[in-house]
């Protein structure tokens, strides 16, 4: 993986909807039936916007703002969304969770506090490993429900493009049920209810982008905003490519890889003109690390008079296996790395404009610890997540009660 460091012109040949399609290595599902997959593209362009301009517009003032204080920005939901789960179920136990999780903050805050969802287009992973071997057969690995299945069986892991009208038509009634929880729920009256997910399946983000009336330029009706993962950060990236020209809010994943030069080029990159509102840096260094790589992010933004929003996802750098094989996070070290993220994030004299989290109103036993201390032996008992795990309704009310003492 070559560093942007060394690229910080960047390629700028003219963007257009499809010119990541020329990147050489383009990471995502390797679809047998290439026919199939333009068919379906070409049906989604004819399909109506998931969400229209006017809302992501709504959302990127939110952003600004939230550069400045004056709004606080709570994105969560899981860590892939399971196309069967009841989305009029779904979207009631979900609210109800970020209302729950909004009162409890409101008065640490004392300023509006958005609700964010990882919900309505979370359906595609990109995996650190591409395979998955169990009892010795090999199969390629689960890529979220937008992709293949989470049954392992060789046709179920199959990429298929019908799962992209599938994702659709879930994420539309998410949408739907959405509409109808925000206009009865107090909370949400005034600020709305977002959606978001990583950019990661580019044929479905590319077909659901949409111009903006009266310009030449794109935005993604996928969600009101989308996030550039950390396993698509790097030299020569499609995703980069396509993100660069898409106007929706956007996200930027800071694992403990990134370098100094990799942050300004991406800033440079996707905010030529320094707007504020269009970028937030979502800070996911783990609990070991995030003392010693987060004050040089915050230093370069500084010197460079950047406009970031500053947010923290203290799920993904606080991954472990337990002893059984789970993939699991400990309370305590995603409680420490937001302790941490504040106190760096003031001390530089800057906001804390939001968090990210993963998790779920069910009560699940994915995450170590919390009041109910789950331990190693627990997490048998109701371990669902089709890929990382989340907190459960305990754990994240906890949490965010931890963190309002922070603020
Ligand atoms: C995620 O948000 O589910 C994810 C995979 O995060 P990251 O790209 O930061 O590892
Ligand atoms: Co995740």
């Amino acid at each position: 993986m070559k560093n942007l460091a060394s690229d910080i012109q960047y390629d700028r040949k003219q963007w257009t909807i499809d010119s990541w399609r020329s990147k050489k290595h383009i990471i995502g599902p390797h679809y047998s039936d290439l026919k199939l997959l333009e068919e379906i593209e070409k049906k989604l362009v004819g399909y109506s916007p998931l969400v229209g301009y006017n809302e992501v517009l709504r959302l990127k003032d939110y952003f600004t703002k939230a550069c400045l204080g004056q709004v606080f920005i709570l994105q969560a939901g899981d860590c892939a969304e399971a196309i069967i789960d009841l989305p009029e179920k779904k979207v009631q136990s979900t609210c109800d969770l970020f209302g729950q999780m909004i009162e409890m903050l409101q008065p640490a805050l004392n300023v509006p506090i958005v609700p964010v969802g990882r919900i309505a287009g979370q359906f595609a992973k990109s995996r650190t490993d591409q395979y998955e071997i169990k009892n010795g057969i090999k199969l390629p690995s689960y890529q979220g429900d937008a992709v293949n299945t989470i049954e392992f069986k060789s046709d179920k892991r199959q990429a298929d493009p019908n799962r992209l009208i599938l994702s659709y038509n879930y994420a539309r009634q998410i949408l739907n049920d959405l509409h109808q929880n925000i206009g009865s729920h107090s909370l949400f009256q005034q600020t709305g209810f977002y959606t978001s997910h990583e950019a990661f399946l580019l044929p479905y983000e590319q077909s659901l982008a949409r111009k903006i009336p009266e310009t030449d330029q794109y935005y993604t009706s996928s969600a009101h905003m989308v996030w550039l993962g950390e396993r698509t950060r790097y030299y020569e990236s499609a995703h980069i490519e396509f993100l660069r020209g898409i106007q929706n809010p956007l996200g930027i994943k800071c694992g403990p890889t990134m370098t100094i030069n990799d942050f300004l080029s991406l800033i440079e990159i996707f905010n030529p003109g320094n707007i504020p509102g269009r970028l937030m840096a979502i800070i996911r260094m783990g609990s070991k690390e995030i003392k010693e790589k987060l004050p040089p992010l915050l230093k370069a933004a500084r010197h460079h008079n950047l406009h970031i929003l500053w947010s923290c996802d203290p799920m993904h750098g606080n991954t472990v296996y337990s002893s059984h094989g789970y993939k699991t996070r400990n309370f305590q070290h995603i409680l420490n790395e937001l302790k941490d993220f504040v106190s760096i994030v003031q001390g530089e004299g800057n906001y804390v404009g939001g968090i990210h989290l993963e998790l779920t109103a069910e009560n699940v036993t994915e995450c170590l610890g919390g009041a109910q201390n789950i331990k190693e032996n627990d997490l048998s008992k109701n371990y669902k997540s089709y890929c990382d795990p989340r907190l459960n309704k305990s754990q994240a009310l906890q949490l965010i009660s931890d963190f309002s003492k922070f603020l």
